[in-house]
């Protein structure tokens, strides 16, 4: 038996487009991602036999292969040609679920980078390839850092680092469906979108204010409009605690706020944790 422990971070959206709809009924996308410091931890067992269980800290989280780091390792074995062993995976949860930050497509990741340094049996692109076929946020999250992710998702070029800052991020309490957000975007008739080269300038100069400026996401848009004033409330409580920019991560609903001094922050986290118990402070990573 061998054992493992890998982390995975939760990712923001500095931006978000969406730039046109695919004969395959995906979406093209191009998107500045981010990663940050709320990650769940795994704890992944190689055993004898061919048993694959997952347990995790949050009773809401598939069990089954639905669950994105037992398909991550039903498809690594698959594209690896290796017969899967005995796997038992354990994730502590500490990345809200349904959030638009990743935390299922993390976990994925996170698996495929452990199994891929025990067997080394794919290369970095294959190991990419398998991520897109897990999730489209997938092969993002097995790199993390600043990136550009376009096509489904697939397609990343890494860019300037995000400046030092910190980065609250509140989920309110309502549940989004990715697909059906996805089906309420028309990108012809976007009203507004967000300045992804003008983002990857503000990244290549380390400057946060022109960063913060231009976070942006077309999602946010095409909420049904009682939830999007619950956003709203969240965007005035970071911008009057500080924010120097704010907006939805992912299809939603979390939303995360930049921020330049810690106090301002620790602040706004204070405000928003009296309605909202996923309110986290963190960093990008
Ligand atoms: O690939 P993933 O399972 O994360 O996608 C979830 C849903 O999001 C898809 O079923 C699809 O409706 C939508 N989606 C899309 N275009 C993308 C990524 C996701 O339409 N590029």
């Amino acid at each position: 038996m061998s054992a493992f422990v890998e982390t995975a971070n939760a990712k923001i959206n500095l931006t978000l487009d969406v730039t046109g709809e695919r004969p395959d009924g995906y979406h093209d996308l191009c998107m500045v991602m981010q990663s940050v410091t709320l990650c769940d931890t795994l704890q992944i067992m190689i055993r004898e036999g061919t048993r694959l269980e997952v347990q995790t800290t949050n009773r809401y989280i598939p069990k089954n292969d639905k669950n994105l780091a037992a398909a991550a390792a039903v498809q690594y074995f698959r594209n690896a040609g290796i017969p899967r062993p005995g796997l038992s995976i354990f994730i502590e949860k500490n990345i809200p679920v349904c959030a638009g930050l990743g935390g299922g497509s993390s976990d994925g990741a996170a698996v495929l980078r452990v199994l891929n340094a025990r067997y080394g049996a794919l290369t970095s692109e294959q190991l990419l390839e398998t991520g897109a076929q897990v999730g489209s946020d997938v092969p993002y999250c097995i790199a993390g850092g600043t990136m550009l992710a376009q096509g489904k998702g697939e397609l990343l070029s890494a860019l300037a680092p995000l400046p030092p800052c910190y980065v609250v991020i509140c989920k309110p309490d309502f549940p989004i469906s990715t697909p059906i957000l996805f089906s309420k975007i028309n990108c012809t008739k976007l009203r507004c979108r967000p300045d992804t080269g003008g983002m990857i300038s503000a990244l290549e100069e380390g400057d946060l204010s022109g960063v913060a400026r231009r976070v942006y996401n077309v999602f946010e848009d095409v909420i049904e409009p009682k939830r999007r004033e619950e956003l709203k409330a969240i965007r005035t409580v970071m911008i009057d605690s500080g924010a120097l920019g704010v907006s939805m991560s992912g299809t939603g609903p979390s939303m995360f706020g930049l921020f330049d001094r810690r106090e301002s922050a620790e602040k706004a986290q204070k405000r928003l944790l009296k309605r909202y118990k996923e309110s986290f402070l963190t960093r990008s990573v």
